[in-house]
């Protein structure tokens, strides 16, 4: 009871604070959060209580807000897709360092634990007192992860960029039913089992550039969106036919790896395909056209780059006819 008259008064602290529109709001994602991961889940306990754990500085209770913004990052990147926005990539140092983004707060993603935070995974901390959950959005960023931590059953977003994450097992990601993106930007990971993703059915964003991938697992069929830039992939790691069967794939974005040939074939959905500043130096006739098929079209890829390959493209003349625009690269 003790504690429930403290919690109320600092409610009503909030209140005068933050006006009085944010706490019916406030209480009703509360609630929502206790649905969402259900009586039974281990987690919802630490995650409702999350919220009482920092009492001391409710100010960052109140920040959260901006924390919301951060969860609909998956508008923007949807944004990106929509208009196709001209290829210039967005590093990840860059956002790393955008004034909008909170992670870099590290009273927020590194809270107060005894003791040094070497690697919380494990020191089998709870994910959630080591990351930050919200609703179903898991932020584990800049913490010095080794490993990807145990996952509450619910995770759909999961962000662990700039990490020290090496390898992915098959268990990490094992029964995560609800999980839609996996981001794990600047990591160091070589390696990725290959059963770690193919079984995840409601996968749509894998993005995993600035690692040291030579090869690309097995992918889940529903998979929208691949990021691999920036990884030191090789043809010879990327299977035949690896996104044949991927018929909602949309963006595959595969630039600056070591990669000598055109992946192939590329799925019909295909709208942006991105492998500039490889080693590209020839390619099938065949490789985005069925030469066989001459109505056949590719009006969504609208968007190749082959530049910084060594490949001369005005060799090809007869490879582009079912393109809505010619590829980027050097036709001299
Ligand atoms: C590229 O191919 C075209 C067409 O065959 C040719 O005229 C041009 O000289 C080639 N460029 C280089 C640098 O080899």
């Amino acid at each position: 009871p003790k504690l429930s008259t403290l919690f109320l008064s600092l409610l009503a602290l909030v209140l005068q604070e933050a006006g009085p529109a944010s706490l019916p709001e406030k209480e009703q994602r509360r609630s929502e959060e206790q649905s969402h991961y259900g009586e039974s889940d281990p987690y919802s306990e630490l995650h409702v209580g999350s919220y009482m754990v920092i009492p001391d500085d409710y100010s960052e209770v109140i920040d959260l807000s901006s924390y919301e913004e951060l969860a609909d990052y998956g508008d923007q990147l949807a944004e990106v897709r929509d208009t196709l926005a001209p290829p210039t990539r967005i590093s990840p140092t860059q956002s790393k360092v955008t004034p909008r983004t909170p992670l870099s707060n590290p009273t927020m993603t590194k809270p107060t634990l005894p003791g040094p935070l070497g690697s919380p995974a494990s020191h089998g901390l709870p994910t959630c007192l080591v990351c930050v959950c919200l609703g179903s959005s898991v932020y584990c960023d800049d913490i010095d992860l080794e490993n990807i931590p145990p996952l509450p059953r619910m995770t759909t977003y999961l962000y662990a960029r700039f990490n020290r994450i090496s390898r992915i097992r098959t268990r990490d990601f094992k029964g995560l039913t609800k999980l839609k993106r996996i981001d794990l930007t600047s990591n160091f990971i070589s390696s990725i089992d290959n059963d770690a993703l193919r079984l995840l059915p409601a996968l749509q964003d894998l993005i995993l550039p600035e690692n040291q991938l030579v090869a690309l697992p097995l992918l889940p069929s529903g998979i929208e969106f691949l990021d691999v830039r920036l990884n030191r992939l090789r043809s010879s790691g990327i299977q035949p036919e690896a996104f044949r069967a991927l018929e909602k794939l949309q963006f595959l974005y595969l630039a600056d790896n070591q990669l000598d040939s055109i992946p192939w074939p590329l799925p019909l959905s295909l709208r942006s395909l991105h492998l500039q500043n490889n080693m590209i130096e020839t390619m099938q006739t065949d490789a985005f056209c069925d030469p066989v098929e001459h109505r056949h079209t590719r009006r969504p890829l609208e968007d190749i780059r082959l530049d910084g390959n060594p490949i001369n493209l005005s060799l090809f003349p007869s490879a582009y006819f079912c393109l809505p625009r010619l590829p980027i690269g050097r036709f001299t």
